[in-house]
């Protein structure tokens, strides 16, 4: 193991083994020299912006979209542009129109966060063309892949990009938990000397005792067992959230159909206020956010996120049917 330890880009055997993974499970185009290793998605955009962004340079986020990546990038000089979506995802036409200027794209294709849509294949051939012919960086934030519950994975952008527009970013947030600080990038391959030096003047590298374990545990076959399980305890749980709500709420709450994530959006009725509905939830100790967290505008409809998988469907029901006694 001694001279597998001291790389920035991490611990090399995780490198194959996240490489072997993501090919067979995204249709990533990759080896594991661009594979680095970070302490997740936050790091991810922190260097990414480091790296390709200069001051002032303009980048898309999805409106409503992820308040991480607002942060991340604002805190790097950039400015964002917001982007609408609707059920098939970013609408790129839209970003074309309005900030043909951008440098980077930041977008979540298989779940755009925080509103769920896939990103078509044709907006997704339509953004890999722009990029590539505007010299645009693609971030693509792959956070909820593995959460997908009924239709099949469209392949990431990453496995679609033939020119090396598209940084990739996959976290262990989610599957394992959030404290757990480990997720990667797929970098293309003219960029991993900028992206080593990064890596090594923030932090070196990331700690390797998290590393070694979790190769050992994607190598013995754990992790897919694992991904299999929580996959089907998510969808029990988002299925008996759902029914709860149309059972115990429907004048109250309306919910998209989705076949993926691990929260749901429900938008509320004109006569609730998204801060009245977050107070009574957090009195009953249900766990939600407001949507207008994610906005930058205020031209959104009222709604709250409400997150399914960390209980379990009974907790899940009892909640909702608590909730439905002191709504009006
Ligand atoms: C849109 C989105 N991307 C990525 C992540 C994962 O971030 P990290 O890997 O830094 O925990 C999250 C976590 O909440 C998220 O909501």
């Amino acid at each position: 193991m001694i001279g597998q330890v001291n790389e920035p880009f991490g611990f090399r055997p995780l490198r194959q083994a996240i490489s072997d993974y993501v090919k067979t499970t995204r249709g990533l185009n990759c080896t594991e020299d661009q594979i680095l290793i970070v302490n997740g998605t936050q790091q991810a955009m922190n260097l990414t912006a480091h790296v390709l962004l200069q001051q002032g340079d303009e980048i898309w986020l999805d409106e409503p979209g992820y308040d991480g990546a607002l942060g991340a990038f604002t805190a790097n000089g950039a400015k964002i542009r917001p982007v609408v979506s609707d059920k098939y995802g970013m609408d790129i036409a839209y970003g074309i129109r309005h900030w043909p200027n951008a440098k980077m794209i930041f977008t979540a294709p298989s779940h755009q966060f925080p509103l769920g849509g896939t990103l078509s294949l044709s907006r997704r051939i339509a953004l890999l063309d722009w990029a590539a012919e505007n010299n645009v960086w693609i971030f693509e934030d792959d956070y909820n892949s593995e959460f997908r519950y009924a239709a099949q994975p469209i392949q990431a952008l990453q496995g679609l990009d033939q020119r090396e527009r598209v940084i990739y970013a996959g976290t262990f947030s989610k599957m394992m938990f959030p404290e757990f600080r480990l997720g990667f990038l797929v970098i293309p391959k003219s960029l991993i000397e900028p992206f080593k030096l990064a890596k090594y003047y923030a932090d070196t590298r990331t700690s390797y005792l998290e590393q070694v374990t979790l190769a050992a545990f994607i190598s013995d076959g754990h992790y897919a067992r694992h991904v299999r399980r929580v996959r089907k305890a998510c969808y029990e749980r988002q299925s008996a959230l759902i029914e709860a709500i149309q059972l115990y709420l429907p004048d109250s709450f309306q919910i998209e159909p989705s076949d993926s994530g691990i929260h749901i959006v429900c938008w509320l009725a004109e006569h609730l206020t998204e801060s009245d509905i977050v107070a009574k939830c957090r009195e009953i100790g249900l766990g939600v956010q407001p949507l207008s967290r994610y906005c930058q505008t205020d031209s959104i409809k009222q709604a709250i996120l409400l997150g399914f998988a960390a209980h379990p469907p009974s907790e899940l029901v009892e909640g909702i049917r608590k909730l439905a006694q002191i709504i009006p």
